[in-house]
């Protein structure tokens, strides 16, 4: 063999093993998801993207949101404390961002939409991370006992 030739199989041979090395041993969704959710920035440009408009930037509510609008529906509520976003607990959270409120509660003119076509099960569970963040203790302490 030429050494022309040896340096040829030995840069084949770096180019294989860089291919390998780089292919293999990816994370999993779950463990990409676990770490987004630790850092939590996902959750928050999703709530930006999705909920904001309704919700508000600073999850402050639509003004007079408990007062009923002309058709019986009511305005979005806020997600922060002075809301009741906390009185209920993941489960129900979780249930009326994916299928949405008129579908959960029972009550047709609920207008908070169902997100199950536009939000992965896990980027919903990211938002609702966000929104429970925000939260001081001891009101993230009195969710874990809400209701649905
Ligand atoms: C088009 C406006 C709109 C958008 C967008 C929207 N919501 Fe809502 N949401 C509402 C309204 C209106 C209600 C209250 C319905 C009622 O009580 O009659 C509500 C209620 C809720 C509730 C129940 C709160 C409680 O205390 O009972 C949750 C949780 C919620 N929304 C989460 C979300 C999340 C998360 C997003 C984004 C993924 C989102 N919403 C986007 C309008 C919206």
């Amino acid at each position: 063999m030429t050494p022309r030739r040896i340096a040829m199989l030995v840069i084949l041979g770096l180019a294989v093993l860089m291919i390998f090395l780089s292919t293999r041993a990816t994370p999993s969704d779950q463990s990409i998801n676990a770490r987004v959710s630790e850092s939590a920035p996902a959750g928050a440009i999703l709530y930006a993207q999705n909920c904001a408009v309704c919700h508000g930037d600073n999850l402050q509510g639509q003004p007079n949101w408990q007062q009923a609008n002309a058709d019986g529906s009511y305005p979005a509520p806020p997600h922060d404390v002075s809301g009741h976003t906390w009185h209920h607990n993941d489960a129900y959270l979780i249930a009326i961002t994916t299928y949405g409120g008129a579908a959960v509660t029972g009550v047709a003119t609920n207008a908070m939409p169902g997100f199950q076509n536009q939000l992965s099960d896990s980027e919903i569970v990211l938002i609702i991370d966000y929104i429970k963040g925000t939260w001081p203790d001891d009101i993230k302490a009195k969710q874990l006992n809400g209701h649905n």
